[in-house]
């Protein structure tokens, strides 16, 4: 796959794969402002937790670059840092990248325009490698938990389109593959967005992972025919207690895989975890619009005026997670000293 997303110096443009359509077109959206790219953030042009961090952290290089130097513009720009984190609520690694980005300013101190722009461009691309990095290392510890001939269950997409490159769900499964592991993949398809049918089956497909795409309400049969060894998700924030947000449909997998004895691992690099929420119920859940279920495409499948519930992630009690995947190892329950161990090792 190309680099899907991409930051052009020259232009000053952000360049990213429209994932809305895939897998019928490839084909780049276009940034120029930090406007556009809350629109894509919001729209789904580019999603996934770590896709989205490392796109808020180019999209704030665009609110400088768009900045007029002229008086407040500091304020200015940092109340345009403020909208972009802002565009999702449930994904941590979206503040996450932005205070990063606020970090890197203060730690710069007064500047330019110029010189800050220089340096924001410096930070953002060490967010991006950082990010593939992570996931590679990630993927070669959960890889561990997977055994030769496994099929492996995953809901939404956590692969190279949800990251920088590699993926973390489908980073542990592409690792596993790498080291000669046999590796059969079932892909939830995800309503109402269709990550799985639509991105993880396309990414497997083009890397030669055999993959299956699965109704979202099959996966209770398919475990209990034996189809199933092992699930891997990705997550968009987990607490500091070990509870982890994911796409909606998640919890309901892990149950099953409770009921059935599967292992349940989640795989996410640390910018994901985070220490200030204290447990999944303080988590807020992103509610999405309502033409995302009443619509498939243009055809409205429900009768109009129908209310709808959309909400976009839930979140799987630590309990019933097997393991958290890291790039500092395979975290187990009790996940808040192992978390707290972990992010402590990490900072310098
Ligand atoms: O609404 P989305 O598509 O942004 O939701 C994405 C997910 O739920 C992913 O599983 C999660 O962000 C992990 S991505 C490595």
């Amino acid at each position: 796959m190309n680099a899907h997303i991409r930051f052009d110096r020259d232009a000053l443009e952000l360049h990213l794969l429209d994932q809305r359509l895939l897998p019928a077109e490839e084909a780049d959206f276009v940034c120029r402002t930090p406007a556009e790219v809350i629109t894509a953030l919001q729209d789904m042009v580019v999603r996934g937790a770590p896709a989205i961090g490392v796109t808020a952290a180019w999209g704030c290089v665009l609110a400088v670059a768009v900045a007029d130097e002229d008086a407040g513009w500091q304020e200015r720009l940092s109340a345009a840092l403020e909208h972009i984190a802002r565009a999702r609520p449930t994904a941590v690694n979206l503040r996450w990248a932005v205070e990063r980005m606020r970090a890197c300013w203060r730690a710069a101190g007064e500047l330019s325009r110029a010189a800050l722009l220089e340096r924001f461009l410096r930070e953002a691309q060490a967010m991006q490698d950082e990010d593939v990095a992570a996931c590679k290392a990630l993927g070669r510890f959960g890889a561990a938990c997977l055994e030769d001939g496994d099929t492996v269950l995953t809901h939404c997409n956590a692969g190279a389109l949800a990251t920088a490159g590699y993926g973390t769900a489908l980073g542990v499964i592409r690792a596993a593959v790498e080291q000669g592991k046999r590796i059969r993949v079932i892909a939830d398809e995800t309503r109402p967005f269709l990550q799985g049918a639509r991105l993880t089956a396309w990414e497997l497909q083009r890397d030669g992972i055999p993959v299956s795409v699965a109704c979202d309400n099959a996966c209770a049969l398919l475990m209990q025919k034996g189809l199933v060894q092992r699930v891997v998700v990705g997550a968009d924030r987990i607490a500091a207690n070990g509870d982890a947000a994911n796409k909606i449909g998640t919890f309901g997998v892990a149950l099953l895989a409770r009921h059935f004895g599967i292992p349940f691992y989640v795989a996410a690099p640390l910018s994901t975890i985070d220490p200030q929420t204290v447990d999944g119920a303080a988590i807020p859940i992103e509610e999405r619009p309502a033409g995302e279920v009443t619509h498939m495409g243009q055809r409205r499948v429900t009768p109009p005026d129908v209310p709808v519930y959309n909400f976009a992630f839930d979140v799987t009690p630590a309990a019933l997670i097997s393991g958290i995947v890291t790039e500092a190892g395979v975290l187990r329950s009790p996940y808040g000293p192992a978390i707290r161990a972990a992010l402590a090792e990490s900072r310098p």
